[in-house]
């Protein structure tokens, strides 16, 4: 079903979906999603070349199996920060949940909290960080900022999260501003949907913003120093997101962060920026145990997570496909997303003879260089097309990207 927000559909469903892997849910959401929304979650930045490969980099690490073990009925449960997960999985922060469910943050944070997954909340939320709490109780939330140039607000929002239960804040460093976003520029997206943070403290309601102009109310400059004083002020752990380097993870420690997030951004920022998968070794060599590492990016199997893990990572974040799963089936939806991610993970425990999360971190993973080991599947998303380039949506003055002449 549908309900409307000042004309923007969305949806109302509550029901588990049926698939057979997460991929084929984008195709399903496009079909009923408008089309300026669907783009502005399915698309990357530029050419897309690193949204392809996020994905598809993970081919370029091998499972080796085990097979005579004598184990059996592995547990995907783990400890993170004192949390009790049933996953090792994060819902990653996504603002404005409420392009795809009426519901929005707090639909997903059902979600998380069914499947006992990490749920975080967007500093570009629709719902407030008190609904989410009031709607999931203590179930574990981290919390994504934005920081703001106004030290005032900033500490509006850490009394906020902290009095809500939140249990971490992970600070974004990564989109100091947008990523070139072609398919926002043709679609001429904007938020359909007030954003609470924004209506709260800023007196504008986001809705009717585009990307860029959101981008303008938070710092362009961050240092060591802000991680810092965002820990100190908030007395809350600060993980850093958004770290893609050895020089970057040394400095984030080094200023007191509590662990950090390898991430690109899904591929939204830096097009040609490498996949997170093939960084995350040279990062956890950097961090050598002294803090958890968080892996996103492209994440949409079983083995994903179960490589991500071998490589370092303590959990790993999900992004796209449990929106798609709120779109299709509201928090029963986000929940079969991660359940679906995790049955898969759960057999090549079995398969592989690990018994427990530690366990996986222990695998053995090679790096084999195979010639001709990246044909894509039907179910790949590098067979998605980028968004269609019309003679309606060239706008003046932007290249061609069809012939690269330009049009003025
Ligand atoms: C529609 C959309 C909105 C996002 N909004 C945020 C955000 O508000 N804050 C943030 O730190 N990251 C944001 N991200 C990035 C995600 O947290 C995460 O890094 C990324 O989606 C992971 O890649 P995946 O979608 O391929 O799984 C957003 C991503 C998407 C797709």
């Amino acid at each position: 079903m549908t309900v409307y927000y000042k004309g923007f559909p969305q949806s109302d469903r509550n029901e588990a979906i049926k698939m057979v892997n997460v991929d084929e849910l984008e195709d399903r959401v496009r079909k009923v999603m408008p089309e300026a929304a669907y783009y502005y979650i399915a698309s990357g930045s530029e050419n897309e070349w690193t949204w392809r490969n996020n994905t598809t980099a993970f081919n370029h690490f091998q499972i080796v199996p085990r097979s005579l073990t004598n184990m059996d009925s592995p547990s995907t449960a783990t400890q993170f920060m004192g949390m009790d997960l049933k996953k090792p999985i994060m819902i990653c922060p996504i603002a404005c949940h409420g392009i795809a469910h009426k519901d929005a943050e707090v639909a997903t944070a059902q979600g998380a909290k069914a499947a006992g997954a990490l749920f975080s909340s967007s500093t570009y939320a629709n719902k407030s960080v008190e609904d989410i709490a009031a709607a999931t109780g203590d179930s574990p939330k981290f919390f994504q900022l934005y920081l703001s140039k106004d030290w005032d607000f900033n500490k509006m929002v850490f009394d906020a999260v902290k009095s809500a239960g939140y249990k971490g804040i992970m600070l974004t460093v990564d989109a100091l501003v947008s990523g070139y976003r072609e398919a926002n520029l043709r679609t001429n997206f904007t938020f359909p949907v007030p954003l609470d943070f924004f209506t709260r403290y800023v007196g504008a309601e986001g809705e009717g913003m585009s990307v860029a102009q959101m981008y303008a109310n938070s710092a362009q400059k961050i240092g060591p120093a802000d991680v810092a004083k965002i820990k100190e002020m908030s007395g809350l752990p600060v993980f850093v997101k958004g770290i893609m380097n050895a020089e970057d993870a040394y400095m984030a420690i080094g200023a007191g962060a509590d662990g950090i997030v390898v991430s690109n951004h899904g591929g939204r920022e830096i097009d040609t920026a490498p996949a997170t998968i093939d960084m995350l070794p040279e990062i956890t060599a950097a961090v050598n145990g002294r803090v958890p590492i968080i892996l996103d990016s492209g994440v949409r199997r079983g083995s994903h997570v179960f490589k991500a893990l071998a490589l370092g990572a303590d959990l790993v974040g999900i992004g796209r496909p449990f929106l798609y799963g709120l779109a299709l089936g509201g928090a029963k939806g986000v929940e079969s997303v991660i359940n679906q991610i995790n049955n898969e993970f759960k057999i090549l425990m079995q398969l592989t003879g690990c018994k427990t999360v530690e366990d996986v971190k222990h695998a053995d993973i090679r790096q084999i260089n195979y010639t001709a080991d990246n044909l894509p599947s039907n179910t790949d998303p590098s067979v998605r097309r980028a968004y269609p380039v019309t003679k309606e949506n060239q706008m003046e003055g932007i290249q061609d990207a069809a012939t690269g002449a330009s049009k003025h």
